[in-house]
C-alpha cells in the first residue's frame, strides 16, 4: 500500500439492503487495500425482486460510510470488469459466509479474470455473528415486521421502516 499508487479494491453487489455483514467485510477490506469503491450492479436480468432502487441503495451505502473518505459508494452497468478496469481497481472483494457460496463464487471469480486477466477475486470471511446474513433474508423478516436492529445499521434500519410504512 502506498499513497502515490494507492491499492483499490472494488466490493460488487445487489446490496439490497446493505448489511452489517456487508459493511463488516468492508471495513476488513481497508486493513489491506488503500481505497474501497462498493459497487451496486444495475441488474439487465432483475431475477431478484428488489425492495430498494439502485439509487437508494448507493444512497444507504454513502450514509453507513459517511464521513470515511477512503469509502466510495456508486452504481454500475455491464461488465464488472470493465468497470474495475476503468477505475483502476484490480481486486473484486466478495465474502464468503459458508460452503454453500464457494461454487457461484469461485465460477464468478474464474469468470471475471477469463474476462479480465488481471483481476483478482479476493475473499473474505466475515465475523461469526454476520455468516447467516443475507440481505434477502433482512428483506423478508422486514416485511413480516421482524427486528432487523441488530443486522443493518440505523440509516438502513430507519428506511427499511419507512418501506414498511412503519
Ligand atoms: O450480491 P450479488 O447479487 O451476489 O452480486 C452479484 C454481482 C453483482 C457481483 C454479479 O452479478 C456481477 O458482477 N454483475 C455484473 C455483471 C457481470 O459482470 N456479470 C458477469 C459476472 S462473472
Amino acid at each position: 500500500m502506498s499513497k502515490t499508487n494507492p491499492l483499490i479494491a472494488i466490493y460488487p453487489g445487489s446490496f439490497d439492503p446493505i448489511t452489517r455483514g456487508h459493511e463488516d467485510i468492508a471495513r476488513r477490506t481497508l486493513h489491506i487495500a488503500d481505497n474501497l469503491i462498493i459497487a451496486v450492479a444495475h441488474s439487465a436480468s432483475q431475477t431478484k425482486k428488489s425492495l430498494f432502487t439502485v439509487e437508494e441503495r448507493v444512497e444507504l451505502i454513502r450514509e453507513v460510510f459517511a464521513g470515511d473518505d477512503r469509502v466510495e459508494a456508486v452504481s454500475f452497468q455491464g461488465l464488472l470488469v470493465d468497470f474495475a478496469r476503468r477505475r483502476g481497481a484490480r481486486f473484486v472483494i466478495r465474502g464468503l459466509r459458508a460452503i454453500s457460496d464457494f461454487e457461484y463464487e469461485l465460477q464468478m471469480a474464474q469468470m471475471n479474470r477469463e474476462l479480465w486477466d488481471e483481476v483478482e477475486t479476493v475473499f473474505l470471511a466475515p465475523e461469526l455473528d454476520f455468516s447467516l446474513l443475507s440481505s434477502s433474508l433482512v428483506r423478508e423478516i422486514s416485511e413480516l415486521g421482524g427486528d432487523m436492529a441488530r443486522f443493518v445499521s440505523p440509516p438502513v434500519l430507519a428506511r427499511l421502516r419507512a418501506k414498511q410504512g412503519g
